[in-house]
């Protein structure tokens, strides 16, 4: 299983104060070092955390592979486009959220996600879609022949007891009709150290994009340290 590091909160705690510091491609840097298997950014059309030189940044200054996550807004595509990041994570995007809020719905913006994802594989950009694990959006998303999901687990990651069990029946098929028709399977959103290991009977996971909690982490025993840790736990997945 591999590890992509979300830096976005690194860019929030430059923003809160305007700074240069600290800085997200030195945060990259740092858990490429550490073990991490690739970077993600969200540039989002607010700017609130990632801006779009940290994106050119991240694309030029460090050594793993890019996932830029973002919302299919036709400013954001055109960056995209340009940045050539190896993968894109289409999400949806409301600007008053405080983070992504639930799974894209593919099926109701089949066309525009059409016309984004083959412009995406003719530039040789691998797309991903952040959905929910429901049977029709892993269908559309089937018929979009994009080469992999991202499975949203911030629904699972916030409720515990009978709820969690049911969440965690959803991930189980989801990730059985992904990869039975042949879609590589990620996951993300609100993982951490606590609530990782639950989610390891969710079978075909390949690379988990985990931001907040490595961040927060972070803050108390360093990036390096924090990154290790998360590794340590995924290398119980079978
Ligand atoms: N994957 C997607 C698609 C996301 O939108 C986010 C949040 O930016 C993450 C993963 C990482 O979530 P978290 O910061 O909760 O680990």
């Amino acid at each position: 299983m591999y590890l992509g590091v979300n830096v976005d909160h690194i860019a929030t705690v430059r923003q809160a104060r305007g700074t240069c510091y600290p800085s997200p491609l030195e945060a990259a840097c740092l858990a490429a070092e550490a073990g991490a298997h690739g970077i993600t950014v969200h540039l989002r059309e607010d700017r609130r955390h990632i801006q779009d030189q940290d994106v050119w940044d991240m694309r030029r200054g460090q050594p793993l592979p890019l996932n830029l996550e973002m919302g299919n807004h036709p400013e954001i595509v055109e960056i995209a486009l340009q940045v050539q990041p190896d993968e894109v994570c289409l999400v949806p995007e409301k600007r008053e959220e405080v983070t992504t809020e639930g799974g894209l719905d593919v099926v109701g913006n089949y066309e525009a996600l059409s016309q984004s994802c083959r412009r995406f594989k003719d530039a040789g950009i691998a797309v991903s879609l952040f959905i929910d694990p429901d049977p029709a959006q892993i269908a559309a998303a089937g018929e979009l022949q994009v080469p992999m999901i991202e499975l949203h687990t911030g629904t699972f990651c916030d409720v515990e007891g009978a709820k969690r069990e049911l969440c965690l029946q959803e991930l189980i098929a989801g990730a059985r009709q992904a990869h039975a028709l042949g879609i590589q399977v990620n996951a993300g959103h609100g993982l951490n150290l606590d609530n990782l290991q639950a989610l390891f009977p969710v079978p075909h996971l390949h690379t988990l994009n985990i931001g907040h909690s490595i961040v927060a982490r972070a803050l108390m025993v360093g990036l390096p340290k924090a990154v290790k840790e998360m590794l340590d736990i995924m290398s119980q997945y079978v």
